[in-house]
């Protein structure tokens, strides 16, 4: 990262009429929450097959409830970092519209984001299989597998799983935002899982200016105007200075 490309950032912010950024497992890492991929990734650990799926649940709730309870705990004991802060500050000077997070953690609404949009769930929230009941975690689930007191029937965790649609309402709302934004700051994600990936390309298609922070290139690398390699817990807080001198 050069102070020259934090200065043009800071002016594409500036020149936004509406910007929205997207967030993946990236912006949670400085915050101890394992990333999917990569050298430490959750996947090259963990079979998704295996834990992530709603045959993996059926097959064995304990297992997958055993998965979910670790990081259920990991995420209770997180804090936001400063590129959660750095985002939810951006947000109250005015300049950031609204947030779209591939995250099931809470931490960019522990840091003050207000408009988040949550792809793909919430990890400290379990719903029954069977009827409306809905519920959330202050700590880890003691009994495993967690049953619903209403009716029985087993809690699953309140999360998007592979092979399954996205909850419905965020993703109108996600596809909304996109269709307004004249530019998007993509924050530490690999861009791999659909339809979060394509955001930053309708932006792109539709003319607006992709913004991408990660410490390595992804699968939006090849379209963005601006590519700021590096840490979010820096970066972020590093382009906020700047818009701090410029207005
Ligand atoms: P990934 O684990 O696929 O990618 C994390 C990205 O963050 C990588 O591109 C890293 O280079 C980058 N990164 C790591 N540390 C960083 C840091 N400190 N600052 C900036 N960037 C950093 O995570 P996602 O893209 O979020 O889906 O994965 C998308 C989805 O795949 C997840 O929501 C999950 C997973 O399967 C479901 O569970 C449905």
């Amino acid at each position: 990262m050069s102070a020259e490309e934090i200065r043009k950032v800071a002016e594409i912010i500036l020149d936004a009429n509406f910007l929205i950024a997207l967030t993946g497992a990236g912006i949670s890492a400085e915050s101890g929450i394992p990333t999917f991929r990569g050298k430490n990734g959750l996947w090259n650990k963990y079979r998704p097959e295996e834990l992530a799926t709603p045959q993996a649940f059926k097959r064995d709730p304990i297992k997958v409830w055993e998965w979910y309870r670790w990081r259920i705990g990991l995420v209770l004991k997180a804090k936001p970092n400063p590129g959660h802060i750095a985002l939810a500050e951006l947000e109250k000077l005015g300049f950031l519209k609204a947030l779209i997070t591939q995250n099931v953690d809470d931490l960019h609404e522990r840091a003050g984001s207000r408009r988040v949009i949550k792809l793909h769930g919430n990890i400290l929230e379990a719903r029954c299989i069977n009827c409306e009941y809905k519920t959330k975690f202050s700590e880890p689930p003691r009994e495993i597998p967690p049953k619903c007191p209403v009716c029985s029937s087993l809690l699953r965790p309140n999360v998007v799983w592979f092979n399954e649609p996205l909850p419905e309402e965020a993703l109108r709302e996600a596809l909304s935002l996109t269709y307004r934004a004249d530019a998007i700051l993509v924050v530490g994600t690999s861009g791999v899982v659909m339809p979060a990936g394509a955001i930053p390309f309708t932006v792109k298609e539709r003319g607006g200016v992709v913004i991408e922070i990660n410490i390595s290139e992804s699968a939006i690398t090849p379209i963005v105007d601006i590519f700021l390699r590096g840490p979010a817990g820096k970066l972020l807080p590093a382009i906020i200075e700047e818009l701090r001198k410029k207005y």
